[in-house]
C-alpha cells in the first residue's frame, strides 16, 4: 500500500466497538484510492480506551428509560488519540456522529464534506453517545460536530452510515473516480434522479432500446433524457420536484432559433439575469448587462440564438458562434425563479449538439465569482483554463466535445 501523501490525501478516522465492521473500506474503488494514497483512512477501536476488565463503554442512563448509553470517557481518551495521531500542526478534523436524529446524508453536504481535509466518525451503538461528549468535541476539543442521518430509519450503530458516507464523500475527491465525466450525470447532483440507460444489444428478449438514443440527434436525445428525468423524479420523488420544476414537467420547453420578435422578450431576460450576475461579481462592467435592444437585435445577424419557451413564456436563452475549431457559448442565461432545474443544463446541450462538424472544443466565460454557474458548468464537463480574463472578473472555462 502507499505510504498516505498528508499534503494531499484527505483522512478519515473511524472510532467503533467494531472495527470489522468497516473492512469493506478496503474494497473497490475506496480500497483502490486507499492503496493510491488518495484517501487516508484509519479505523480505531473505541475498546482500546477503555481501562476496566471487561472494556465497558456503555452505561444505565440517568432519569431511566429502555437501552444502554455509551460512556464519555472511552469517547474522550479516543478522540484525543486521533487528534494526537500525526498531526504535528495541531490540524482540526470535522467529526461526523452517524444517528437517525442527525441531518440528513445528501449529495449536497457530501460534496461539502469531500472539500474538508479531515473527517473523523464516531459509531454510536445502543441508544447514543453521552451527551456532554459532543460539547465537549465542540467546546474542549474545538471541533465541528455534526450528526447526521443516512435516512428516516434506524440502524443498529452508525457503521453502515459511515461506509455509505465514507464512499459517498470519497468518490467525489479529485482522482478517486477515475472518469470525473461520469460522476455529472448522476441522480441528485442536480435535483433529478437519472435518465434510464441501455446498452447492446438493440432489442433483447423482444424489447427494444427507446428509437430516439439510436438517431445520432444529440439535442434530441438531451431533450428525451431530460423528459424522463422529471417524469421519473415526479414519480419516484415528487418531494424533489420544486413547484417551478413541476411547472417545467407539465409544460414542454421549447427550445427555438431566436427570431426578431423574441428580442425585446429577450433583452429583459438578460437584463434580470446579469443583475444577477453583477450582483454575484460586484460589479457593473458586464458586457452582457449592457447590451442594448439594438445590441441584442444585431447579435440574431452575428451569431446563432436559441430561445427556451415554456407556456409561451421566454425562459431561457443561449448563443453560438464559430471561431476556427472552436464553438464558443456565450449569453446563456434562465429566468432567475426556474434556475436550478435542469433548464441551463439543457440549453448548454443543446448548444453543443448544434455544433458543426469540425467543432473540437467548446468554450464560455462566467463571472469569477459566479459560484452556482461554475458548478452548473463543471459539472457539464467543462473546466477552468488559465487564460488571461476576457474581461476583468471573468474566467474562461473549455470542454473538449467527444463524438
Ligand atoms: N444510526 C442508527 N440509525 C442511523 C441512521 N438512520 N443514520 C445514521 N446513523 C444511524
Amino acid at each position: 500500500m502507499t505510504v498516505p501523501d498528508p499534503g494531499r490525501a484527505m483522512r478519515l478516522d473511524v472510532v467503533s466497538i467494531f472495527p470489522d465492521y468497516l473492512a469493506p473500506l478496503d474494497l473497490s474503488l475506496i480500497g483502490k484510492a486507499r492503496e493510491d494514497g488518495l484517501l487516508d483512512v484509519r479505523v480505531h477501536d473505541l475498546r482500546d480506551f477503555t481501562h476496566d476488565r471487561h472494556r465497558t463503554v456503555d452505561d444505565t442512563p440517568y432519569g431511566g428509560g429502555a437501552g444502554m448509553v455509551m460512556k464519555p470517557q472511552p469517547w474522550s481518551e479516543a478522540l484525543d488519540h486521533v487528534l494526537a495521531l500525526d498531526n504535528p500542526s495541531g490540524a482540526r478534523p470535522h467529526l461526523i456522529v452517524p444517528g437517525p436524529g442527525g441531518q440528513p446524508f445528501t449529495q449536497a453536504l457530501a460534496r461539502e464534506l469531500a472539500q474538508e481535509p479531515w473527517l473523523a466518525f464516531a459509531c454510536g451503538r445502543y441508544e447514543g453517545i453521552d451527551e456532554r461528549v459532543y460539547e465537549h468535541a465542540r467546546e474542549e476539543l474545538g471541533l465541528e460536530v455534526s450528526v447526521v442521518s443516512l435516512g428516516d430509519y434506524v440502524l443498529n450503530g452508525g457503521e453502515v452510515a459511515v461506509l455509505a458516507m465514507v464512499e459517498a464523500v470519497g468518490r467525489l475527491v479529485p482522482g478517486v473516480i477515475g472518469n470525473a465525466e461520469s460522476l455529472v450525470e448522476e441522480s441528485h447532483e442536480d435535483g433529478l434522479l437519472e435518465y434510464p440507460i441501455y446498452t447492446k444489444p438493440r432489442t433483447w428478449n423482444g424489447r427494444d432500446v427507446p428509437e430516439v438514443l439510436l438517431s445520432g440527434n444529440h439535442a434530441a436525445i438531451a431533450a428525451w433524457r431530460l423528459e424522463q428525468r422529471l417524469a421519473r423524479t415526479a414519480a419516484r420523488r415528487p418531494d424533489l420536484l420544486h413547484a417551478s420544476h413541476a411547472s417545467l414537467a407539465g409544460t414542454a420547453v421549447e427550445i427555438a432559433a431566436a427570431t426578431p420578435g423574441d428580442v425585446p422578450e429577450l433583452h429583459v431576460l438578460m437584463r434580470a439575469c446579469w443583475v444577477q450576475e453583477a450582483v454575484a461579481n460586484d460589479t457593473l462592467d458586464i458586457p452582457a448587462l449592457r447590451e442594448s435592444l439594438d445590441d441584442v437585435r444585431a447579435s440574431l445577424d452575428t451569431t446563432q440564438t436559441w430561445v427556451a419557451r415554456s407556456a409561451g413564456r421566454l425562459v431561457g436563452a443561449v448563443r453560438t458562434s464559430r471561431h476556427d475549431d472552436d464553438w464558443f457559448i456565450g449569453r446563456l442565461c434562465v429566468a432567475p425563479d426556474l434556475q436550478g432545474r435542469g433548464l441551463g443544463r439543457r440549453l448548454l446541450e443543446h448548444a453543443e449538439a448544434t455544433a458543426p462538424d469540425g467543432i473540437r472544443t467548446f468554450s464560455l466565460n462566467t463571472g469569477a465569482k459566479s459560484a452556482d454557474n461554475l458548478r452548473m458548468y463543471k459539472k457539464a464537463g467543462y473546466r477552468l483554463v488559465d487564460a488571461p480574463a476576457p474581461i476583468p472578473g471573468a474566467v474562461t472555462l473549455v470542454k473538449r466535445r467527444h463524438r
